[in-house]
């Protein structure tokens, strides 16, 4: 099934539940008041007025696919990208909403119907995690959860987990609860014969027992002093939230083990391998390069769309952050010096569907040349502060802080000071060199 075949199911089946289907709205988040994100990380971002009783939503029940970033922050995906299968920064929520309209047990049974007769994954596959409480905040289990899932699924194939895995919050935003999810196990069948899939799930490095949809009922607000509390409003026990990850789904429909194995991205990664003349599957750096290259570009794509440039200011900086980690990845591993994302983005237009736009190429083009230069520059530079050093008897070797400052004032990443080092025949003392999150030294 492909990607747009599982998108129209998706909204057409909310759309016979009398859902208001609305587009994807935009990507960046533009209401910063209850919220300081940079770009939307859930569905749900877009209607947080309803769920506080801000405003009135003209729809009770509404179905999107939105576009969501995860970039900055704690809920933040950037160091995965590139290194394991399925995380991305951008990826498609399919969501559906109640504000008061459905409950928790409405939201699981179209959930499961959804999953289990439109897109026929079977129902041996599915594991279902239930949240189990919290005594330090004071929540309870959820038994409306467990009494309609058990109907479900065998009683084998549902889980229960804490605060950790199963009580939806998120950083910086004001809402929050119970969360049941669906996970798929997408192996094969000896596989599942010789280790069940529940003792997989929410477990590090497993690749095979897949997160699908998140289905959270939104009844407890964060309050200014960090407290769940009770979402007064007796709505709030229909107020639901919902997400299914669309690169995921695509992955479990057209039985692949990587999302960037999808039909979406089978283009993008033919277009890098002859832009770079690398081949994807043959050596493990080139994996990481044409992962990251892959991922990012789309996300770029996506932000340039937005009207937002790239520069060193917020969602500026994202897109310019996004664009040099692909430039020197590339750089670092098969010695690219000039551009070439721009030459990828054509094919987004049509992968998407996006009447082409040449603004954007040529804005992205001139980011990756003026990189190149400031790189090239920089390297002279940093070249001869250490040579300079060296002469005068005041380095006898690098120490972490000067790698830092390096990074930090000249965006030189690690393996370009080595380099330097080498020429210059001064050793480096790595020691306590990852002191600041943000600094990815490659
Ligand atoms: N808001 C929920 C999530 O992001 C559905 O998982």
């Amino acid at each position: 099934m492909n990607y747009n075949k599982i998108k129209k199911i998706f909204l057409n089946f909310f759309k016979h539940k009398k859902h208001k289907i609305l587009k994807s709205l935009s990507i960046i988040n533009n209401n910063k008041e209850y919220s300081n994100l940079m770009f939307v990380n859930s569905g749900v971002n877009k209607f947080i007025d309803y769920f506080l009783n801000i405003k009135k939503s003209k729809y009770l029940k509404i179905a999107n696919i939105q576009k969501c970033i995860r970039i900055t922050g704690k809920n933040n995906d950037l160091k995965s990208i590139g290194y394991d299968n399925f995380h991305h920064t951008m990826f498609e929520m399919l969501g559906n909403w109640s504000f008061g309209k459905y409950s928790q047990k409405t939201a699981i049974l179209l959930a499961w119907e959804l999953i289990t007769k439109k897109y026929k994954i079977s129902k041996n596959d599915i594991y279902i995690t239930i949240f189990k409480g919290d005594k330090k905040n004071n929540l309870k289990f959820d038994y409306n959860s467990y009494n309609i899932c058990k109907k479900l699924v065998n009683k084998n194939n549902i889980l229960f987990f804490g605060y950790k895995y199963n009580f939806w919050k998120i950083e910086n935003f004001k809402l929050c609860g119970p969360c049941t999810e669906f996970h798929v196990d997408i192996r094969n069948n000896n596989d599942k014969i010789n280790k069940l899939g529940k003792y997989l799930i929410n477990k590090k490095n497993n690749n095979n027992v897949i997160e699908l949809w998140n289905i959270v009922n939104i009844k407890y607000i964060i309050d200014n002093n960090n407290n769940i509390i009770k979402n007064n409003n007796p709505l709030s026990n229909n107020y639901i939230d919902t997400g299914m990850g669309l690169e995921r789904l695509c992955m479990i429909l057209q039985n692949k083990k990587s999302t960037y194995e999808i039909d979406i991205f089978i283009p993008i990664i033919k277009k890098i391998e002859k832009i770079l003349s690398i081949k994807y599957k043959n050596n493990k750096k080139f994996d990481i390069i044409i992962k990251i290259i892959s991922d990012h570009i789309r996300t770029i794509f996506f932000i340039l769309l937005e009207g937002i440039i790239p520069n060193n200011k917020k969602e500026g900086y994202i897109v310019r952050k996004l664009i040099r980690r692909s430039l020197i990845y590339t750089y670092k591993y098969i010695n690219i010096n000039s551009p070439f994302l721009y030459k990828i983005l054509p094919i987004l237009f049509k992968i998407f569907k996006i009447k082409k736009n040449k603004n954007i190429i040529n804005i992205l083009y001139n980011e990756e040349k003026n990189y190149f230069l400031i790189l090239k520059k920089n390297i002279y530079l940093v070249y001869k502060i250490i040579n300079n050093k060296i002469l005068n008897f005041k380095l006898n070797f690098i120490d972490y802080k000067l790698l830092l400052y390096f990074y930090e004032t000249y965006g030189l990443y690690y393996f370009i000071i080595k380099k330097i080092a080498i020429k210059l025949n001064i050793n480096i003392i790595k020691k306590k060199l990852i002191i600041n999150n943000n600094i990815e030294i490659i």
